[in-house]
């Protein structure tokens, strides 16, 4: 898994023999803000210099031909017959299918794609995905939608077809993102600022836990429902619209019983977490870096014993970062049961503190972790 845009430029022309236009979409990091974006809350992601390469051309004819070099899989479909498949095909005609609901005349097209992200990794290579398709797509058939109506398009094919029914923070990172700057993402009203990220002196480093618990996906769909109930309690008892509207976690107490404790807990971490995601923006707003990374520790608890999407994986990882002077912020990152932790590090010490963790997480798990340190870049773009 480490194609360049040269490899799959090459991997396109020996299928398909002819010369295709290049693409690149990009994963995600989010600083911070994690499983409020389905719940009106604010997020601060940013595309990363993790992605996947596309290559792709229209082809005349009414059909569908794609080809992930990282599977060495091709699907061959008529743009008719498009329906859900396993794995990363339906990730490509999920964004196919949303398409032909907004009845615009989308024609065949070939493409092959490959990258450098990992699957599962927590960095959003699903979204890629989607983003890849999608924005190409939308070029090549000058169907004219906006970087956010293709956000908002790669999360409706993400419900329909894979069926996990995540919030807009992955899809929006991927189409908005610029260079050396996240997103401070209002995802009630769907509208972002940039804010320059000025972390001079540190790294951000991802360390991939290399474990992705099978039940993600469902726990996710889970953690939703979950909300979605005690929001109903809130709406009608306070005559709220979200989470937002709550400026203090005793608010909800009142409400325990009815929700039971699952809800509840739910409930009080979402409305932690917007409050805490809002004074982490105004610390990065103003540089405080480190006042920002002591807030992703204490988000990572939040996550770990509220919100309860964490796994010992994870919890080691972030345990060991915050034993090292080096490190001033770590925390899950994404959906969590498994993925990568974030973590933000000393220029001058990254090194060690690699070399340190990596072998006390070889000497736990017996797993070689992998590690990555991330830029962040544009959205996805033609290349
Ligand atoms: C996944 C989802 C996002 C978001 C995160 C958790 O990445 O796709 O919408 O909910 O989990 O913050």
């Amino acid at each position: 898994m480490n194609e360049s845009a040269a490899d799959v430029r090459v991997a396109f022309i020996e299928k398909f023999n002819e010369e295709p236009k290049l693409f690149y979409s990009p994963g995600r990091i989010n600083l911070i803000g994690e499983h409020v974006d389905y719940n009106d809350g604010f997020v601060m992601p940013g595309a990363i210099d993790k992605g996947i390469f596309f290559a792709v051309t229209l082809n005349d004819s009414e059909k569908i031909n794609c080809y992930s070099i990282d599977f060495d899989e091709s699907i061959s479909i008529p743009l008719s017959d498009v329906k859900k498949m396993g794995g990363w095909k339906n990730y490509v005609l999920g964004i196919v299918n949303e398409f032909q609901k907004l009845k615009l005349p989308l024609k065949g097209f070939n493409c092959a794609f490959g990258g450098n992200i990992p699957i599962g990794g927590g960095m959003s290579s699903s979204a890629a995905l989607e983003g890849g398709i999608s924005y190409s797509l939308n070029e090549l058939c000058n169907f004219q939608l906006s970087r956010k109506e293709l956000a908002l398009l790669g999360q409706r094919a993400e419900h329909n077809f894979p069926g996990v029914m995540c919030g807009i923070m992955d899809q929006y990172a991927n189409m908005m993102g610029k260079e050396n700057k996240v997103l401070l993402l209002d995802c009630r009203n769907i509208t972002h600022e940039d804010i320059p990220l000025h972390i001079e002196g540190y790294e951000i480093v991802l360390i991939n836990t290399k474990v992705h618990h099978s039940l993600a996906g469902s726990e996710y769909n889970q953690r939703r429902k979950e909300c979605e109930k005690g929001m109903a309690i809130l709406r009608r008892e306070l005559n709220i619209q979200s989470f937002r509207d709550i400026k203090d976690p005793a608010e909800l107490l009142p409400f325990k019983d009815e929700m039971g404790d699952k809800v509840y807990k739910r409930c009080l971490f979402v409305v932690e977490e917007i409050l805490r995601t809002q004074k982490a923006a105004t610390l990065l707003k103003e540089n405080n870096i480190i006042g920002f990374g002591e807030s992703m520790f204490q988000k990572h608890k939040g996550l770990k014993e509220v919100y309860e999407v964490s796994c010992k994986e994870l919890d080691f990882l972030v345990d060991a970062a915050k034993e090292n002077k080096d490190v001033i912020g770590a925390r899950l990152m994404g959906g969590g049961f498994g993925g990568c932790t974030i973590n933000i590090v000393k220029h001058e010490g990254v090194e060690s503190f690699l070399v340190k963790i990596l072998s006390a997480y070889k000497k736990e798990f017996n797993i070689n972790a992998e590690n990555y340190k991330v830029k962040v870049v544009n959205g996805t773009h033609l290349i």
